[in-house]
């Protein structure tokens, strides 16, 4: 495992993070997005979103748990808010295995997990800083550790 930290000062700073983290992903990969109520995980999502498919304004999968996107050459990227997950076997349904299969995900509420982890993940935990900022915390595993780099 690698990690970093840094410190987005503003909603633009997490709009180029979110930039960064979509030219890097490839097939297989999940972004555990961590962090309390509000801590800007849909924020960082939907800049990845955004990015690599152009939707601007992604909804939260706060009530459907799951958003499945996909860009103009095929790659597939799912969108899970597991918050409102009530049981572990609720996860087989949402197809987080098959997405991996066919892209990345990006997940918030990780916890709600369990035991399943992938094994190339990145762990990104957003915390409220002063002034409105937020600071993160990349921990890389596996393919990602090579990848951190180009994430700062
Ligand atoms: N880097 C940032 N700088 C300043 N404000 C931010 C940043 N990231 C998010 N925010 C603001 O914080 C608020 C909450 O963000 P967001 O909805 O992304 O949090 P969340 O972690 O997804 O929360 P929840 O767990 O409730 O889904 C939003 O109003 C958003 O504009
Ligand atoms: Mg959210």
């Amino acid at each position: 495992m690698r990690e970093r930290r840094l410190h987005l000062a503003s909603l633009e700073d997490a709009a180029r993070l979110g930039a960064r983290l979509a030219q890097a992903l490839e097939t297989g990969d999940a972004v555990l997005l961590e962090g309390e109520l509000g801590a800007g995980k849909t924020t960082l999502a939907r800049a990845v979103i955004a990015a690599l498919t152009g939707e601007s304004d992604a909804p939260s999968p706060t009530y459907t748990l799951v958003q499945s996107y996909e860009t103009a050459d095929g790659f597939a990227l799912l969108h899970a808010d597991l918050y409102r997950l009530r049981d572990a076997r609720e996860l087989d349904e949402l197809g987080l295995d098959e997405a991996l299969d066919q892209g990345a995900a990006l997940i918030e509420w990780p916890d709600r997990l369990g035991a399943w982890r992938p094994a190339d993940r990145l762990e990104v935990r957003l915390e409220e800083a002063g002034e409105g900022g937020r600071d993160v915390r990349l921990a890389a595993h596996g393919s990602w550790e090579t990848r951190l780099d180009r994430l700062i």
